[in-house]
């Protein structure tokens, strides 16, 4: 390989000062950078708006000294991380067995009239984005959906409406 030609390898992205900073002070905490990974994929993620484009996993991964597969493989296994953008209120709408029988499809075709984007889309004021999901644990509350933390069961998708346009 020539010269010019390494030269033009991308280097791996870094970390802000700034956010290293605050990634040292949780790393205090933790025995190994493997135990540090969750909390400072979380950090990250806050501190990019909310999702972890793949420089920033990259970035993690360099920091911790981890291998990036592994750490993409924990941003892709829990459904905490996100590789692209959300809303600031991030639903989740159950559609396994129980919600589906008792209307889950209303309930995502009323979120999808009043916020106007599609399933795992960003309205235009970055306010909310929804998908579907599998079975969050409150079947005897179907139909029902994750607002963020806050559970709202037993809709109707007059009541996905009122929700939604109660939220900031
Ligand atoms: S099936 Fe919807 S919460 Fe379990």
């Amino acid at each position: 390989m020539s010269a010019q030609q390494s030269q033009a390898l991308p280097a791996t992205p870094r970390l802000p000062e700034e956010v290293r900073r605050q990634l040292d002070a949780i790393r205090e905490r933790y025995p190994t950078a493997r135990a540090v990974l969750l909390p400072a994929l979380h950090l990250v993620q806050k501190l990019h708006g909310g999702w972890l484009p793949d420089s920033a996993i990259e970035a993690v991964a360099a920091e911790l000294d981890l291998d990036p597969a592994e750490v993409y493989g924990v941003v892709t296994f829990y459904d905490l991380y996100h590789q692209k953008p959300v809303g600031r209120h991030r639903i989740r709408v159950c559609t396994n067995v129980s919600c589906m029988l008792r209307g889950s499809d209303e309930i995502m075709a009323a979120l999808h009239q009043e916020l106007k984007v599609g399933e795992g889309e960003v309205t235009a004021d970055g306010r909310c984005s929804y998908i579907h999901f599998e079975c969050l644990g409150s079947c005897d509350t179907a139909p029902m959906m994750m607002i963020n933390d806050k559970y709202h069961e037993n809709l109707t998708p007059e009541e996905v409406q009122r929700v939604v346009r109660d939220l900031e």
